[in-house]
C-alpha cells in the first residue's frame, strides 16, 4: 500500500461519505493546479486529501484541542468555530496521519483564512477547496475558469467572495483573509 492509499484508508474510517468525496475532489483539483502552476503534485495530493481531517471533531473536542494547542491566541479565531479545523487539521495530520512536511501542514493550516505570504501550494489548496466539482455557488464557474489561467487572480476572487459572504452575514473577518487579499492585489499592481 502506498502512502496515499494509507491516508485514504484512514480517512475513510473517520470522515463521512460526503466529506470524503469533497476531499477527493479537492485533491484532484489541487493536483491539476499543481501541474499547471508548477507546484509539487505529491504535496498537493496529500494536502488536498487530508485538509479537512479535523472537520468532524465535535465542537467540544475542537475547543479542548484548540485550547491545548493555543490556536485561540487571536480573538478572531476564537469567534469563528468554522475556522478551527484548519490549524487543528495541521496538528492532526501530523499526529494521526504521519505527515511531517511543513509545506503540506502549512497549506492545511491556512486553508480557511488564507494568510499573507502564501506559497503556491497554500494558494492551490485554498482555491481547490472552493472549486472542486461538488461545489455549487453563485459565480463558481467563473472562479473555476479563472483558477485554470491565473492563480493570483483566482485567489483574489475567492478571498473576496469569502469577505463578501462574511460581511453579508454580519460575521467577523479574520485579518489574515484581508491581508492575503490586499497583499495579492498590491503585488499585481506593482508587476
Ligand atoms: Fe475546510
Ligand atoms: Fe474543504
Amino acid at each position: 500500500m502506498d502512502q496515499r492509499e494509507l491516508l485514504l484508508e484512514r480517512l475513510k474510517s473517520r470522515l463521512s461519505k460526503a466529506r470524503l468525496a469533497h476531499s477527493l475532489g479537492v485533491e484532484a483539483c489541487a493536483v491539476e493546479m499543481a501541474d499547471r502552476f508548477g507546484a509539487d503534485r505529491e504535496k498537493a495530493s496529500t494536502a488536498g486529501l487530508i485538509h479537512d481531517c479535523a472537520k468532524e471533531l465535535t465542537h467540544r473536542q475542537a475547543e479542548e484541542l484548540g485550547n491545548r494547542l493555543g490556536i485561540f491566541g487571536d480573538e478572531w479565531m476564537k469567534a469563528e468555530p468554522k475556522l478551527w479545523h484548519a490549524p487543528l487539521g495541521a496538528y492532526i495530520a501530523g499526529r494521526d496521519y504521519g505527515v511531517t512536511d511543513p509545506e503540506v501542514l502549512g497549506a492545511i493550516a491556512c486553508h480557511t483564512t488564507g494568510k499573507p505570504g502564501m506559497s503556491a501550494l497554500e494558494k492551490i489548496i485554498y482555491l481547490a477547496d472552493f472549486v472542486e466539482p461538488r461545489r455549487d455557488f453563485y459565480g463558481v464557474e467563473e472562479l473555476r475558469a479563472c483558477a485554470r489561467r491565473d492563480l493570483d487572480e483566482a485567489l483574489i476572487m475567492a478571498l473576496e467572495a469569502t469577505i463578501r459572504y462574511l460581511l453579508n452575514h454580519g460575521r467577523t473577518i479574520h485579518p489574515h483573509t484581508i491581508l492575503a487579499r490586499n497583499e495579492t492585489i498590491a503585488k499585481k499592481m506593482v508587476k
